[in-house]
Parts: C-alpha cells; structure tokens; sequence
C-alpha cells in the first residue's frame, strides 16, 4: 500500500495551496448550494415521495439538502438486483473489479472541496476532520483494492508429504448489507462498501439518516467509476423503515455493522431470527475507553494527547477518551493544566480555521449529553468546561466539559461526546484499575502514557482491548498502518483497515 501520494488532502499550513482550496469549498457552503437526494436501485433514482430535511449541525434553521428515504419495497428491489447481479460480478477478474475502486479514489480526490463541504454542512465537521474524512475514504479504497490484487486474488496451493495438492480460492458470498454511523459518513461508509465490493460480493448499503447525502454523491462516483448499477444500491433511512427490512431479508449473505452496541445487538437478533444459515457479521461498535497515566509521563504530552483524544470531534469518535486515569502523585500537577488547555480550545463554527470543537449531530445527542453533565455535576466535581460562543444555540453545540469522579464503575454506557471524565488512582492498583476497566465489557481503544517500559508492557498485556497507543493520543487510526477495531462490546473483528479485514466477506474453496 505505497499509493498515498495526494491522500492527504490540501495542506491548510500552506496559504497557496489552502487558500484556492477554502475558495473551492466556499462555493459549497451558501444557504443556496442544497443537496437534493434520492435511494440509488439500479443505478436509477427512485423517487418515493417519503422526503426528509437534512439541516447543519451549527445552524439548524440551515438545510443543507432534501432526502428521498427508500421504503420496504425499495429494500425488496434492491436485493432482487443484487441477487441477480452477483454471479457475474463475483467472477470479474479482480483487476476489473479493483480497477473501479483505485478510479473512486481518484474522483474522491477530484471532488474533495464538494465532499469536505458536505462534511461540513450534513455533518458539522472541522476543517480537520473534513480533511482526514475524505482521506481515509480514499484510503480504504486504495488499500483493499491493493489487498485483493497482492495477497487476495490469487489461489493458494497446499501439498501433503505424497505431493497430493490442494488449492484454496476465495470468492465473494452474495448481496452483503452495509450498515454505517454518521460519525464516519464518507470513510466507513466507503470502508465496508469498497471492502465488500473488492472480494466480490454485491451490495446494498444504507447509510445512517443524519448524513445520507455525502453517502448518495458517493454512490453516484462510484456509479462514475465503473461499479455496475445493479451491483451497489443505496437506500437511505432510518434503522426502522430500511434497516428493519433489510437485514430481515433472507437473502443477505453477510453484514459489515458500524454503530452503537445496542444496535448491533439488535441487528444480530433480527439476522439469526431469519431461520437461515448463520451468516458473517462484522460489527464495529461503541467504546469506554480509558487512559492510563503515571508519575513518569511527560504532563505536558498528556495534556496534549488527553485534550485531543478526548474532545477532538466533538468527542464523536468511537476511539476517544472517555476516561482518563491519573496516578495520584502528579493529579494535582496534570488536572489544573487539563483545566488551562480546555480554556485554550474555540467552541465554533466548524467551517473556520480558528475552531477546534465543532457541534454534535443533532439535538437528541445534545439532549442526551446535556443530561450526563447535569448528572456528573452531581455525582463527580466540574474541572472545566470550555466557553461556548454567544450564538451557539443556533446549533447543536455542547460545551466540551471535564469532571473528577470516584469510579469508571459510574459511567454504565458511552456518552457520545465532548466529556472527559478523570480519576486518580494509587501506584499499587495499577492491575485492580485495568481490571475494572476490562469489567466494563467494552474494549476498543486505550492509552497510556509512562516513560517505564514495564509499565507499558504490563498495561498492554493485561487490557482488554483492540488498539493501544503508548505515549500518544488515541484518536485517528491510520488505513494500512494502524489495523482498527476492538473486542467485547466493541465489535467482532477482523479490524478495517487491516490485512485481514477482507478474509471475512469472503467464502475460501479447498479444490
Ligand atoms: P446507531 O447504532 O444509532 O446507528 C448505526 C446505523 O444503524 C445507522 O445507519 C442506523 O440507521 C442503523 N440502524 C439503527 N437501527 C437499526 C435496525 N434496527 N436495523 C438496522 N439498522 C439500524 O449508531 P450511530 O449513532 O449512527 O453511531 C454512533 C455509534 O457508532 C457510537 O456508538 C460509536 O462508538 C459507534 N462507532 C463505532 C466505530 C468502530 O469502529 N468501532 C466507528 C464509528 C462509530
Ligand atoms: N478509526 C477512527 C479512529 O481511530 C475511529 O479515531
């Protein structure tokens, strides 16, 4: 995976190359540029009259575009088309099939400025975040399509001691359903799609309702870059009007789940409810992760990797801090300079250069957070909360806050958001402080910052969980370098991003 020469993105330190740019962007960004969108079956629109505002995140009297959703005759077509579809396209040489992804990441490349003002506007992105969106996408694409071509495509051959061989081929499975959050609009959407399509299998994704658009103009590139009409459908909906249906339908061979653990529980059942063949499910889910840090860290460091692991996205990443353990020799040393950089972020408009925090997705997630505060100003005490801008009620704003609390054992569920949660622990529970973090059942990211490399390798060896990041933040796994994707409540494996990610849309033949 050695093509990474544009993927990432313009370089906003640069005025000459940002400054084009940011104008490009600006011309996606005007009350007047609304998206208009539609289900995709068949490469056709399907106009289904059941029509859905789309409106930004930090202003939401601003629509950024209208949605057609599909409907449960909508699933039903779709399937038909991708059941029919699957022969042919499953035994495409791979280099054809390969070759539509690599063209995709191209048009993602060309159509950045439209797709980052979509991360924008659907999905109240940053800057940053618009950047690495775009740039993982096209990542994904890339690097599975180079998987297939390099360690995928080619039969492998067995030989017992007699020289009998044996030669094991993998092909797709069928019609796989691709289910995505609206955290990741474009990369994990683009990441379970381009994976499903790279082994073989055809596809029908649906994307989550808060950010359908920038998943439909993706679909349309896709379209553009050679995939069949009739091998990819999008059907745009909530999880009860298109995710009901199309995971009750007999005919999906495997599932790619992003999303929260309740929901993949949910999906789980309805799929073994079918009365079929048990079928593959990759479910990559919700998070409670923690920091580990001791009295031989850098502060400094760990205020700067705390910070930004914990309220980077508006702490809407399923990797982010949520709680932070702090050995109590240096707490009183590490708390007032978590408290100073907090004071240092700019809550605002996600648009700007000058923000660090933009807004959460909607207001049910603001709701939801808003009452964790009130409930943590109660049961633990306030460190700091970041300033709000005066206007920020326009949007769906939460103030990044952080509180002290006796116990991770508090925090039952993720809080999906800005808050940042710290506990002080003495040198000697080291190993009782992993266990109780391990005993939350979740086990997605986790980091830890001590310059004893025993620790380290003590701290890694006991966790329970997927990706652990030493001496570093914990947010932003890369495609291709750092394999993601956690163990218990937070998801099944195999990690995207990673070698052996495709081996799970896939059926393998011994002949
Ligand atoms: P969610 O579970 O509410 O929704 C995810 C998707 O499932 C959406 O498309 C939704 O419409 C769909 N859905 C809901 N009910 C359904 C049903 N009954 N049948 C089929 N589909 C249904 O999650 P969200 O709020 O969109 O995303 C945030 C969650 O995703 C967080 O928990 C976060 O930790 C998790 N996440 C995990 C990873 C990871 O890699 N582990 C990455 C990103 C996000
Ligand atoms: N893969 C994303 C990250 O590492 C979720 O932050």
């Amino acid at each position: 995976f050695d093509d990474r020469k544009n993927s990432y993105g313009p370089n906003i330190e640069i005025e000459s190359e940002w400054g084009p740019f940011k104008a490009k962007i600006d011309t996606f960004m005007g009350q007047d540029t609304q998206w208009r969108a539609y289900p995709l079956v068949g490469g056709e629109k399907v106009l289904t009259g059941d029509t859905h505002t789309i409106t930004s995140p930090y202003n939401i009297n601003e629509t950024a575009g209208q949605i057609d959703w599909a409907n449960a005759e909508t699933v039903t077509r779709a399937i038909d088309l991708a059941e029919a579809a699957f022969p042919d396209w499953s035994q495409r040489p791979a280099i054809e099939r390969t070759a539509c992804l690599d063209r995709m990441a191209d048009l993602m490349e060309e159509n950045y400025p439209e797709l980052m003002a979509l991360c924008h506007r659907e999905a109240g992105k940053t800057i940053q975040d618009s950047i690495d969106e775009v740039r993982e996408a096209v990542d994904f694409c890339r690097y599975y399509a180079q998987q297939v071509r390099s360690n995928f495509d080619a039969p492998v051959t067995y030989q017992d001691f007699l020289g009998q061989e044996q030669t094991v081929q993998r092909q797709g499975r069928g019609v796989f359903a691709c289910i995505s959050p609206w955290n990741f609009p474009l990369a994990i959407f683009m990441g379970q799609v381009s994976a499903a399509l790279a082994v073989g299998n055809t596809v029908v994704a649906k994307p989550a309702e808060q950010t359908s658009l920038i998943a439909v103009r993706a679909i349309e590139l896709l379209l553009e870059a050679g995939v069949p009409g009739d091998v990819i459908h999008l059907l745009p909906g909530d999880g009860a009007t298109v995710g009901a249906p199309l995971t009750s339908d007999k005919r999906i061979a495997g599932l790619a789940f992003t999303g929260s653990t309740g929901t993949a529980q949910l999906i789980n059942r309805t799929l073994s409810n079918r009365g079929v063949a048990p079928v593959p499910v990759i479910a990559e889910t919700g998070g409670q992760n923690a920091m580990i840090i001791d009295s031989t860290s850098l502060p400094e460091q760990v205020v700067r990797d705390g910070v930004r692991s914990a309220f980077a996205s508006a702490g809407q990443r399923c990797s982010a801090l949520r709680v932070m353990f702090v050995q109590a020799d240096i707490a009183d040393r590490v708390i007032p300079m978590i408290k100073g950089a907090m004071k240092e972020q700019s809550v605002g408009l996600p648009y700007l250069h000058s923000t660090d925090v933009g807004p959460v997705i909607d207001k049910k997630a603001q709701a939801m957070l808003l009452e964790h505060i009130e409930r943590m100003k109660q049961e633990g005490s306030l460190i700091a909360q970041t300033d709000l801008p005066e206007w920020a009620d326009k949007g769906t704003f939460v103030a990044p806050s952080a509180f002290e609390i006796s116990s991770i054992d508090l925090l039952t569920d993720e809080k999906f958001g800005p808050i940042l949660h710290v506990v002080r622990y003495k040198a000697k529970d080291l190993d009782k402080i992993i266990d109780t973090i391990n005993h939350s059942g979740f086990g997605l990211t986790m980091g830890v910052h001590s310059r004893n490399e025993t620790t380290c390798a003590r701290i890694a060896s006991r966790a329970r969980v997927g990706n652990l990041y030493i001496n570093r933040d914990q947010v932003g796994a890369v495609v291709g370098v750092q394999p993601f994707g956690g163990q218990g409540l937070s998801g099944t494996g195999p990690k995207a991003g990673g070698p052996h990610y495709l081996h799970r849309f896939a059926i393998e033949k011994a002949l």
